[in-house]
């Protein structure tokens, strides 16, 4: 397992990473271009861990997690006896190129290096680095020690050893790692996001709703729900009779909403099939019953808990 992790770019990001892997008992070495950001840091990341504390989500006293992460004004300083490197600089192609080109040149081949990158690849930024079978993609949701979901997109050129040590290392940090098998543009969490997006924007440009009632659509229905079952799940569970049972009886209204965005593709019975062997697994056709009353439990835990604690006074 990893032990030191290094971590370019004290912004968003990189504060947030540090908390996670230096909550999971990691050593972290922290770097920023700009002293006034890694300054900030320090405040950022203790307001961060008091907020976890307080909530009951950190173990140990604060000043443990605290000094497990150490800040550094270089990059040679920063990646010493690092295993591992997250990098968290803005999303600007060429800088990342660069970046890589530096780690790459700094840092024994051993070492893993990874970039948060939320839409470029890797083999945008890092074809031209020497030893790039050591380069990859572990893009996270914001913030990473809240939400544990990170996508792990690797190059063609990416050893697939060096993939599955990545994938060990993140459970082992607590974090939930999705392989995404190819190099599409946005990966799949922002992919799924931008769908959504283009929607709600097309809906407000048409007159249809507003867009705070788009928000209040999405919190108080579909991401509520999504919470507990994802968009496959609450299909199979919205109708009687699983995937295929959902597609007979809604395939049609989607493929037109699709059509009228310019959209065509077909939901075709080869593809629903494979969703079906995936998902059904998971949510048995004959024991749909049960499923749909745990859903409702966990709903209801989930209603409890937001009643109780919204962060957020949104007016409705
Ligand atoms: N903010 C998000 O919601 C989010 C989510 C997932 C992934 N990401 C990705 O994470 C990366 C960082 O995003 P962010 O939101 O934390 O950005 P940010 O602007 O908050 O932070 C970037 C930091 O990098 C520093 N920096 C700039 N050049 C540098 C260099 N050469 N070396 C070291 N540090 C340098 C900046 O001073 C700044 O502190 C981006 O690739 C972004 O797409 C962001």
């Amino acid at each position: 397992m990893f032990d030191t992790y290094a971590v370019i770019g004290s912004g968003s990001i990189g504060n947030a990473w540090a908390i996670v892997f230096a909550r999971a008992g990691k050593q972290v070495r922290l770097f920023d271009i700009a002293k006034e950001r890694l300054e900030l840091a320090r405040t950022d990341i203790l307001s961060r861990l008091e907020l976890l504390k307080r909530h009951g989500l950190l173990a140990e006293e604060i000043s443990a997690v605290v000094d497990r992460i150490d800040y550094f004004d270089t990059l040679e300083g920063a990646v010493l006896g690092a295993d591992y490197v997250q990098e968290c600089a803005p999303e600007k192609l060429e800088l990342k190129c660069e970046i890589f080109q530096n780690l790459d040149a700094l840092t024994e081949t051993h070492v893993v290096l990874a970039s948060s990158s939320s839409a470029i690849t890797t083999s945008q930024f890092a074809t031209n680095t020497k030893n790039n079978m050591r380069c990859l993609i572990v893009h996270p949701g914001n913030p990473p020690y809240l939400l544990p979901v990170a996508e792990v997109v690797p190059a063609p050129f990416t050893d697939p050893q060096i993939v599955d040590t990545v994938m060990e290392n993140l459970r082992n940090v607590g974090m939930s790692p999705v392989l995404v098998k190819s190099e599409t543009e946005g990966f799949v969490f922002n992919r799924l996001q931008g769908a959504i997006l283009r929607e709600a924007y097309c809906l407000v440009r048409d007159g249809v709703v507003s867009a705070s009632d788009i928000d209040r659509i999405v919190t108080q229905g579909l991401a509520r729900r999504w919470t507990v079952i994802g968009p496959f799940a609450t299909s199979a569970l919205n109708v009687q009779g699983g995937i295929k049972a959902h597609v007979s009886r809604m395939g049609a209204a989607y493929a037109s909403m699709g059509a009228l965005r310019g959209q065509n593709d077909p939901w075709t019975a080869e593809l629903v099939e494979k969703v079906s062997d995936d998902i059904d697994q998971l949510f048995r056709v004959d024991e749909w019953h049960e499923n749909v009353l745990k859903r409702d439990e966990a709903l209801l835990e989930l209603t409890k808990l937001i009643e109780n604690n919204s962060a957020f006074d949104m007016g409705y």
